[in-house]
């Protein structure tokens, strides 16, 4: 049952995030609504401007109506992840879609606010929730390279002055993470000292953690075992720490990269154990499952797992 963002953060809220998982294909779709029931978690599925324009916007939409179809006790939302104003809007106008996120972040403030207001005036006119983005995280985010040396945290008083001047429903905030397989280069974890200050501005606002990953060593020693080149100054998110950001209004965890890796341990260890196969299904079962059990661990991590049942009674009244 695909529902409102909104109705899942007000669950939510203080007591646990909910995972939102990027999806490109039918066997990421099958393992995260597999996942998400073995666990009993409400989830997001996030679709990007890259996931529409590799699958066809069509074949990813419709990919996730069937897995709705197969799963009918699954409880999700459905989002768009950093979108621009142009793929926002069409999302809006589709009618699919629970939320979407306006990713004006590397604009200046007053122009991210503008962009933002714009696209939160459309998409309340049709009852979806807007994610805005203020703070600059580090890494690879689409098309934009931001320098890790120069990201941003998100400034609490500018936090709480976008969210009154633009309306928007949930905000992205900077606070240490940033996309990809590379968020630390050492010690360095969440700022939960901004949080708190953010926090403080914007009581019972539903905040969002990007670039969430926890890149395991583990993934990464297997797939270098098995060919691959990966750095191991490779780092991400403590996911212990998850539990200290949900009280201080951390709602939505964006995870991806961490899927991108599963399916790359899997496929290339099946390929370098089996050298003369070449039925793509056979390591794509493997990868269904392993992926399913990843997102189930995951929503351990995020509280999320076992919420199901109060999410559906949270809905009924
Ligand atoms: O934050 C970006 C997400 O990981 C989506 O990545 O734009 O390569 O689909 P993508
Ligand atoms: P990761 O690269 O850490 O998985 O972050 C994903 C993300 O923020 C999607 O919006
Ligand atoms: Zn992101």
């Amino acid at each position: 049952m695909i529902v409102t963002t909104s109705d899942l953060f007000a669950v939510a809220y203080g007591r646990f995030a909910v995972g939102a998982y990027n999806i490109n294909n039918m066997e990421q779709a099958l393992g995260l609504f597999r996942g998400n029931l073995e666990s009993e978690a409400p989830f997001i599925v996030q679709i990007s401007r890259g996931s529409r324009k590799y699958a066809n916007v069509k074949m990813i939409e419709a990919i996730i109506r069937a897995a709705e179809e197969i799963h009918p006790e699954a409880v999700f939302a459905v989002h768009l992840d950093h979108g621009d104003e142009e793929t926002a809007y069409d999302c809006i106008e589709s009618g699919f879609y629970s939320s979407v996120m306006i990713d004006a972040s590397h604009h200046p403030f007053e122009e991210n606010v503008a962009i933002t207001k714009r696209v939160v005036e459309r998409a309340h006119a049709k009852g979806i929730s807007v994610e805005a983005e203020l703070g600059m995280l580090g890494g690879v985010e689409e098309d934009i390279q931001v320098d890790e040396k120069h990201a941003m945290l998100t400034d609490p008083d500018e936090a709480a002055e976008f969210v009154r001047l633009s309306g928007c429903d949930s905000l992205a905030v900077a606070i240490g993470t940033s996309h990809g397989a590379y968020k630390f280069s050492g010690r360095q974890g969440l700022h939960f000292g901004r949080l708190a200050e953010i926090q403080k501005r914007l009581p019972d606002f539903p905040l969002v953690m990007h670039g969430s990953s926890s890149v395991p060593q583990s993934e990464v020693k297997r797939i270098n075992a098995a060919g691959g080149e990966i750095p191991t100054s490779a780092r991400g998110v403590d996911e212990n720490e998850f539990a200290k950001a949900v009280p201080l209004g951390v709602t939505k965890v964006n995870i991806d990269t961490d899927g991108r890796l599963v399916w790359t341990r899997v496929h290339r260890e099946f390929f370098r154990d089996e050298p003369a196969k070449f039925d793509f299904r056979g390591p794509g079962k493997i990868f269904v499952a392993e992926y399913a059990s990843f997102i189930a661990h995951k929503n351990q991590k995020l509280g999320s797992a076992g919420r199901l049942e109060e999410v559906r009674a949270a809905l009924a009244k």
